[in-house]
């Protein structure tokens, strides 16, 4: 379809375990269309540049930065926001550990440190930094967001080093 000159696609998203739909162009990030056409708000606007991680979803299984993914290449992909998580244990022990101030990064985090859990569960610390150094937090020293991780792998103290 054309509207005001530009072609749109109608797609459908699976989002949150719900089948979505929306009228795109090829153009439109996931991140917009999640935000603009779904109301799901949780994944920041940050960079748009794929450097922060403000904006991660999980994707298949996979964290995302969906300003980097085209909204027409997630189709038949199963997505999760932040919005999707239920309880998730990363998510009481950010609460528990302070892994936030301003909370601007802290869905993206999340959703990186979910992934990271469920994929590794036992990572060792080497993985663990590599992971989260993907996502930029400008209050925290990163630390707190590191014990909240190694608490729900069961690695004991939380602190690194
Ligand atoms: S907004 Fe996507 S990486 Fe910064
Ligand atoms: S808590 Fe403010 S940017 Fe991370």
């Amino acid at each position: 379809m054309e509207i005001r000159g530009i072609t749109r696609d109608e797609i459908e998203l699976n989002v949150n375990g719900t089948r979505r739909p929306a009228v795109v162009c090829s153009s439109d990030t996931l991140l917009r269309v999640l935000r603009e056409q779904l109301g799901l708000t949780g994944a920041k606007i940050g960079c748009e540049n794929g450097d922060c991680g403000a904006c991660t979803v999980i994707v298949d299984g996979v964290p995302i930065k969906s300003c980097l993914m085209l909204a027409v290449e997630a189709q038949g992909s199963t997505i999760t926001t932040i919005e999707g998580l239920r309880d998730a244990p990363i998510q009481q022990a950010f609460i528990e550990t302070f892994a936030f101030q301003c909370g601007y990064c802290t869905p993206g985090f999340i959703m990186l440190s979910h992934a990271l859990i469920n994929r590794y569960p036992d990572a060792d610390e080497k993985v663990i930094q590599e992971w989260l150094q993907s996502n930029i937090c400008r209050c925290t020293s990163y630390e707190e967001i590191g014990a909240a991780v190694r608490s729900v792998m069961g690695k004991g103290g939380g602190k690194s080093g």
